[in-house]
C-alpha cells in the first residue's frame, strides 16, 4: 500500500528563479531515486505538489518540506493511502508566461497523477488546471 500526500504553497518572496529552479531539480533527482512518484509545478509565486510513495518515507520527506523557508502557507489537499500501484515517475517544471500559451499540456501533467484515486485525481485535476491555464 502507498501514501500520498498533496499541497499548494507559496514561494518565499525573495526567491529567484534560479532558486526555484534548484527545488525543482533537487526534488526531481531526489525523488526518482527513492521510488517517490508524482508532480511538482511552480507557477507564479505558487507550488504545487503532490508526493506517492511508501508511508514513513513521505510522511518524513512532507515534514521536512514543510521547513523549508524558501516556501510557506502550505495547504493540504490531501494526505491518503493510496491502493493503486505506483506509476511509473515523478516530473516537476517551472510553469512561466510563455509556456502558458505554448507547449504547457494538462494531459501530459495530469499523466503525473495517475496513480490517485478518484477523489483526490479529481482534487488535483483542478488545482493542476488553475496552475497551467
Ligand atoms: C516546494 C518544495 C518542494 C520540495 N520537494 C521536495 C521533494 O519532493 N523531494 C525532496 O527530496 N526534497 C524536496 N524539497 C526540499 C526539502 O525541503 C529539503 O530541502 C530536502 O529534502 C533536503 O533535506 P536534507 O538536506 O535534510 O536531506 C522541496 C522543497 C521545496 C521548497
Amino acid at each position: 500500500m502507498r501514501y500520498a500526500i498533496s499541497y499548494v504553497s507559496s514561494a518565499a518572496r525573495d526567491l529567484s528563479e534560479t532558486e526555484i529552479n534548484d527545488v525543482l531539480k533537487e526534488s526531481e533527482i531526489r525523488n526518482n531515486q527513492k521510488d517517490i512518484t508524482g508532480l511538482l509545478l511552480y507557477s507564479e509565486g505558487n507550488f504545487f505538489q503532490v508526493i506517492e510513495g511508501e508511508k514513513e518515507i513521505i510522511k518524513s520527506l512532507y515534514s521536512d518540506i514543510n521547513k523549508d523557508s524558501r516556501h510557506f502557507n502550505l495547504i493540504k489537499l490531501f494526505e491518503k493511502t493510496i491502493q493503486n500501484e505506483a506509476y511509473d515517475g515523478y516530473k516537476s517544471d517551472f510553469i512561466s508566461e510563455d509556456a502558458r500559451y505554448g507547449r504547457s499540456d494538462f494531459k501530459y501533467y495530469q499523466h503525473y497523477l495517475e496513480v490517485l484515486d478518484k477523489p483526490a485525481k479529481q482534487a488535483t485535476s483542478q488545482i493542476l488546471r488553475a496552475f497551467i491555464q
